[in-house]
């Protein structure tokens, strides 16, 4: 099958100098995309800036920074695609404005209007045709079950993995990952907590159609 996985966080830039960002490492999508190769699969990483090896055996590796950059390298790649895993913490919002010098600071307050990144996995959901599955994240800090299934629904998805961000033992950066898995058709799956390598292999195994 050929699989589309994003990972990673993305960077909006404010000047040349800095950028908005998240604490996203691209452990959780690297893994899933790690789980994909070994299963036999053809597996496309789209991967925002983080410091991880690439897995051995991709198809391909798509490095970018921005949420515009990242949109682009998934729409282009998705008509191709059986399986489109979204795993990356794709920026909401960038500067209006990305100033071409550095800004100087100045006496008091500086005010940074952010705008609309496009949301990518809504564009994907609207695109999807049926013999493409359509899997997305959902990070969430408080009522997990209500916001993935909204998002489920809103994004046109097959598949949403929910996970708890903002604790210590799971989500960003650690090692390890708990998730609840929503499916279009009702099916509710509770994986607890264990390595992200473990649980990558558990999404796979539910996501992907048995031939
Ligand atoms: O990278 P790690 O450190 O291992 O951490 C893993 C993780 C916590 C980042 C991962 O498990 C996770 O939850 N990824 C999704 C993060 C996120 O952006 O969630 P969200 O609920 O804000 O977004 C919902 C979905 O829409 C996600 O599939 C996201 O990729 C997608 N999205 C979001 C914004 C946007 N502009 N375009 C999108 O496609």
């Amino acid at each position: 099958m050929n699989i589309l996985i994003s990972a990673g966080p993305t960077r909006e830039a404010i000047d040349p100098v800095r950028f908005l960002t998240n604490r996203s490492s691209g452990k959780m999508g690297y893994a899933i995309a790690e789980a994909a190769v070994n299963a036999g699969h053809h597996v496309t990483l789209v991967s925002g800036p983080v410091t991880l090896e690439s897995p051995p055996g991709l198809s391909e590796f798509v490095p970018v920074e921005s949420a515009a950059q990242m949109a682009e390298a998934v729409k282009s790649r998705f008509n191709g695609m059986g399986l489109t895993i979204m795993c990356a913490a794709v920026a909401d919002y960038r500067p209006a404005v990305c100033h071409s010098s550095k800004l100087k600071k100045s006496e008091g307050n500086l005010i940074l209007e952010l705008e609309r990144t496009e949301d990518i996995l809504k564009t994907l959901g609207s695109r999807k045709q049926p013999n493409q599955i359509l899997v997305g994240f959902a990070a969430e800090t408080d009522q997990m079950r209500s916001h993935a299934m909204e998002k489920l629904k809103q994004k046109n998805l097959d598949w949403i993995v929910a996970n708890q961000v903002g604790v210590a033992d799971r989500g960003f950066a650690s090692d390890n990952n708990a998730a609840t898995l929503f499916g279009r058709d009702g099916t509710v799956l509770e994986l607890p907590l264990m390595s992200k390598s473990e649980l990558a292999h558990h999404i796979l195994s539910a996501v992907v159609p048995v031939r």
